[in-house]
């Protein structure tokens, strides 16, 4: 890599993230290194982050605001899908990295870097979504992974840290990987390996257990327009508000847990521990009011898009031909997905109490009653039966046929 002289590093404040700085400049002879942290509404100390790149040897350290891009581009697009990973993972990690790959490639440009790096391992999917964003955004920058060459255990990499003045961990205690940003947190490694040992509750910061959340249910209305959550309770919030305070609600009241094996991109099995309590109310509302405002086939044809759709997010192909295809028919689908939805926060459950929809409700109550106002014409059903058992009963008939002769 003789040739790179200045470098633009995702940089998260972690030990990984930290050993990189000395060792591009040592081993890959990066003259300068620029580190870039995000702020994803984890509620990091960002200032502090920004002088342990510089106390590490950046030469710059940038902390970017990538909050409300992030709620507004990334996580209602998500919500708007239903986005969940194997019908389970809302995707609060994955979502993040096309919009840090985006953001780390503008800096570049602005700066005039001939690369990029990341600290991630030849383990994850982060490396992937990394990797596959910035080789698309751009192909002629040089993507530098040091984590992923150098071949050290944590023990190494603390120890090799320590040479350049990186502090080892303090939190020695804490054996978990954890990332966060503000649509969840997700918990791996330590106890956790253990696929068949329960989640200690010390892994949990932003849902209660079921034993300290309230004894009282709360029951709450959110209101969305055009597939977008625009309220809770009546009160009209903005994208990044309405998270928060559905991250609030449902994680006091317990709800948004997930413990999974998870399939990775690069064909491991994972034990993964997530709480998302806000977005994984929400996409539970927005799905509940689909299935009043969007038609049978709509319906059925979406959700196995949605599959399509999360399994893309997932596997690092947010900037792709059939992401944005897939858009365009999730968008087409939205317009009337208008109304609200009730639904109780009680020990760990959401449960939906009701939906409606002044504008674009399917249901037609003279179909539906089973009341004398009932305008649905019986008597038809029998000439659409005959029709539409025709194939069966004479697929049947040729079958007794052929078991006679
Ligand atoms: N398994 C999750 C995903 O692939 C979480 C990854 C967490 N990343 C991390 N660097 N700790 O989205």
């Amino acid at each position: 890599m003789g040739s790179v002289k200045k470098v633009v590093l995702a940089y998260s404040g972690g030990v990984d993230t930290s050993v990189c700085i000395p060792y591009l400049k040592k081993e890959y002879g990066v003259d300068e290194v620029i580190a870039f942290a995000a702020d994803l509404g984890q509620g990091d100390e960002l200032q502090s982050i920004r002088q342990k790149a510089i106390d590490a040897g950046a030469s710059k350290s940038l902390v970017g605001d990538l909050v409300q891009p992030f709620i507004e581009d990334f996580a209602f697009p998500a919500i708007r899908a239903n986005a969940l990973y194997e019908g389970r993972y809302p995707l609060s990690t994955a979502l993040a990295r096309p919009l840090i790959a985006h953001r780390l490639v503008e800096i570049a440009r602005e700066v005039n870097a001939d690369a990029v790096a990341h600290g991630c391992t030849g383990k994850g999917n982060d490396q992937v979504r990394f990797d596959v964003a910035i080789g698309s955004l751009a192909p002629d920058l040089k993507v530098i992974t040091p984590a992923r060459e150098w071949g050290m255990s944590r023990e190494e990499t603390i120890a090799y840290g320590e040479r350049f003045g990186i502090p080892a961990p303090v939190s020695k205690k804490s054996p978990y990987s954890i990332d966060l940003n503000l649509l969840g947190r997700s918990i791996e490694a330590g106890s956790l390996e253990d696929p068949m040992a329960s989640p200690p509750e010390e892994v949990f910061e932003m849902t209660s257990s079921i034993d300290q959340s309230p004894d009282k249910p709360q029951d709450i209305e959110i209101s969305f327009e055009a597939g977008n959550p625009v309220a809770i309770n009546g009160e009209r919030l903005e994208p990044v508000s309405i998270i928060r305070k559905a991250n609030i609600l449902a994680g006091k009241h317990g709800f948004g847990r997930i413990d999974i094996i998870e399939n990775r991109v690069v064909g491991i099995k994972s034990r993964e521990i997530y709480e998302t309590p806000g977005l994984l109310l929400l996409i539970k509302a927005h799905q509940e009011l689909e299935s009043l405002t969007l038609s049978a086939d709509v319906l059925r044809l979406k959700s196995q898009l949605e599959r399509e759709w999360s399994d893309l997010i997932y596997k690092g192909l947010w900037f792709s031909p059939l992401k944005d295809a897939l858009d365009g028919f999730f968008e087409r689908t939205q317009a009337v997905v208008n109304g609200l939805v009730r639904v109780r926060l009680y020990k760990g459950n959401a449960i939906i109490l009701g939906r409606g929809s002044t504008t674009n409700s399917l249901y037609m109550p003279s179909m539906a009653t089973y009341s004398s106002d009932d305008q649905f014409d019986h008597k038809s059903a029998e000439g659409f039966i005959y029709i539409w058992g025709l194939p069966s009963r004479i697929w049947a008939a040729t079958k007794r046929f052929q078991q006679q002769n």
